[in-house]
């Protein structure tokens, strides 16, 4: 029996005109069942003809009613809220019409359509009854035959829309893996109750429910939390050594679609990330609104945040800017999928070449521009200086340079904590890039405000430790550390995105914005916590090594927002960095020199450059730390 149902099932949609036919066949007998019932089941040859005469008119009606309201279009055996509403709705306007159509009918004294009010009552509760029973009995036959027996037992924590929202995605999927034996809540007033047909529990009960049912997953489904709370529950759930997933909230769904696809495991950016931050919408929006808006690096970890933000806001056009080509790609699929209606357009481009970029900014005329593009490897660019220089300081040279000529309105530089008394030629090609950036928002007759960001290490971006561990972790260890010692300032990409569009329309130009980071996180630390949140044991099903810091590496980052460097601005995250202001004119030519350097000059020589422009740079573990000396001497 089983499988003959599973075969009708299986893998066919049932023709929706099938479906209206069977809501309009429930229609007409729950008329016969009314009209019946209003006679007192005494029906004569003449009360037979007004039935059918009737029955026509109502059915006729209902049948116009579900056409216009598409309530027969849903595939049943998914039925949903929203489609029992429009199904609802849809008979609930036929009766109306009934109702209103007999009062009519009945002052024109046109017999054959007055239908008795108390048939039409009748029929239009039995119709919703049988057809919201129909949709149910056969979603609950379609979710019961295609239940696996290998399903895990799961709690959802959290009782609220999202909770429900998750209940319904993992009842709805076919590929079903999940067994919901309770939802776990935390508000007293939702003890004993059941939702539907869950039980709801307090972690107390949760706890004694969750041995004895061998729960092994709990899905943190709770829109609006602390990560202080959601850091609690993480670490009572892996106590119980109970695995934790999330149900990201609607914002962050691949796709936007609802589906148990959206449940993901836990990561470390969930729990060390910190409150969320109050933006200024208002001025954000302000400053967005009806803007082509220009990003560069857009296919990156920062820049793809800052574009994924942009379209939050009512902006003209967004134009990505990239030259990783694959990455790039990857977005515009990710865009297309996600904002069908997004305003943007996908530019394949090296910033650094200036003729490209003219083109560009020829075509589009954007009022805004974010500059993410970079490279930002440390070991990397100590190897390569050249390319340091040739990309991140060539590369927003040509940009600033363009966005004079091109009038944009403003232009934000993403910058990094490690360009604050720089170690390394990562830190002091951005130093560079900062100083240039500040030095033209000196000049008079420029329309365009330059703002430069700073800030720490963002959770989760490419080459960063979190990938690297995670992958480390998924081979079965070891984990590398640097040094037992190290630590390093956190943020989200969201987090540091969302500062990064406050401070953009905070400044009036020229000023070098600084995020405060929060408290430093020790990275052998954040490793143990992956491992934990990885479900592994340290020491017994993974070790930790210490390979010793890298070239330029610094053992702690600078304090980016203390008092002594920085002055507060109305945002408690933002601050502005006291730093030493460079002359227009040198720096130019300094950097034109810089620049023409690269195609005759080697390494050491390049570097001695960088130095010379940035007297505060000073290389850490690095073949360049001779320099440091032979210019003291
Ligand atoms: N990731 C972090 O932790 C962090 C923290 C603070 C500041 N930042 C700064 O943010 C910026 C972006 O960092 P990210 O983490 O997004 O790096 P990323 O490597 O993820 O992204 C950089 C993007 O720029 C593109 N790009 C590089 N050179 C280009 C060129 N010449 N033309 C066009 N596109 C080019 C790359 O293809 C890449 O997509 C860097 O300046 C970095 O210093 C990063």
């Amino acid at each position: 029996m089983k499988s003959i149902l599973l075969n009708i099932f299986n893998g066919r949609v049932v023709s929706p005109w099938w479906i209206l036919l069977i809501d309009l066949g429930i229609s007409a007998n729950a008329f016969v069942l009314a009209f019946i019932l209003r006679l007192n089941v005494q029906l004569t040859a003449y009360s037979v003809s007004d039935m059918l005469i009737g029955g026509t008119y109502v059915l006729t009606v209902y049948l116009v009613s579900f056409l216009l309201f598409g309530s027969y279009r849903g595939v049943i055996r998914h039925s949903n809220y929203n489609e029992l509403k429009l199904l609802a709705v849809a008979c609930f306007s036929a009766f109306v019409f009934l109702i209103l159509s007999s009062s009519v009918f009945e002052w024109l004294q046109y017999g054959w359509f007055i239908v008795p009010r108390l048939v039409l009552i009748f029929h239009f509760l039995m119709t919703i009854v049988l057809s919201f029973t129909f949709r149910i009995l056969v979603k609950e036959t379609y979710s019961s035959l295609t239940k696996k027996n290998t399903s895990t037992n799961v709690f959802i924590y959290g009782a609220g829309d999202m909770g429900q929202i998750t209940l319904e995605a993992i009842r709805s999927d076919k590929a079903n893996q999940y067994n919901v034996v309770g939802i776990i809540d935390d508000n007293a007033n939702m003890k004993n109750v059941v939702l539907h047909s869950v039980p709801v529990f307090s972690w107390e009960k949760a706890l004694r429910v969750g041995e004895a049912k061998q729960i092994e997953v709990v899905i943190l489904a709770i829109n609006r939390i602390t990560v202080k709370r959601k850091h609690d529950i993480t670490n009572a759930c892996l106590d119980k050594g109970w695995k934790l997933k999330v149900m990201p909230s609607v914002g962050n769904w691949v796709n936007g679609i609802s589906n148990q696809n959206q449940i993901r495991d836990i990561r470390i950016e969930d729990i060390l990330g910190r409150e969320e931050i109050r933006l200024n919408q208002l001025q954000i929006m302000d400053g967005l609104d009806g803007k082509v808006i220009a990003v560069t690096g857009a296919a990156g970890s920062i820049g793809s945040e800052i574009v994924r933000q942009l379209l939050r806001f009512s902006v003209r056009k967004i134009v990505m800017v990239d030259m990783a080509e694959s990455a790039l790609y990857d977005l515009q699929q990710e865009l297309l999928l996600s904002h069908t209606d997004a305003p943007f357009n996908v530019v394949l481009a090296d910033i650094t070449n200036a003729h490209r970029m003219q083109e560009v900014f020829d075509l589009y005329r954007p009022q805004i521009v974010f500059n993410a593009a970079a490279y930002k490897h440390v070991p990397l660019l100590e190897e390569f200086p050249y390319e340091a220089i040739r990309v991140n300081i060539g590369g927003v040279k040509v940009l600033a340079d363009l966005a004079i000529k091109y009038q944009v309105e403003k232009f934000v530089m993403v910058s990094t904590d490690k360009a604050v008394n720089p170690t390394n030629v990562m830190g002091a090609s951005k130093r560079i890039c900062e100083i240039y950036i500040q030095a033209l928002s000196q000049l008079k007759d420029v329309k365009t405000e330059f703002v430069t960001t700073r800030f720490g290490n963002v959770l989760g971006s490419n080459g960063s430790v979190v990938p690297l561990f995670k992958r480390q972790i998924e081979r079965g260890g070891p984990i590398t550390v640097t040094h037992k010692d190290i630590t390093r300032y956190f943020m989200t990409i969201p987090e540091a995105c969302q500062l990064v569009l406050e401070a953009g329309f905070m400044g009036r130009g020229g000023e070098i914005f600084v995020f405060d980071m929060g408290e430093p996180v020790k990275i052998v630390d954040l490793a143990k916590e992956m491992v934990r949140l990885s479900g592994l044991k340290l020491g017994e099903d993974i070790d930790i090594t210490y390979t010793g810091l890298r070239p330029g590496e610094k053992l702690y980052e600078e304090l980016l927002a203390s008092k002594e460097s920085t002055m507060p601005t109305h945002h408690e995250k933002i601050m502005i960095a006291k730093v030493r202001q460079y002359e227009y004119v040198i720096i130019k030519e300094r950097i034109k020199e810089l620049l023409l350097a690269l195609k005759m000059e080697n390494n050491e020589h390049l570097v001695s450059r960088m130095k010379e422009l940035v007297p505060e740079y000073k290389s850490q573990n690095s073949q360049y730390s001779e320099l440091d000396k032979q210019m003291i001497q």
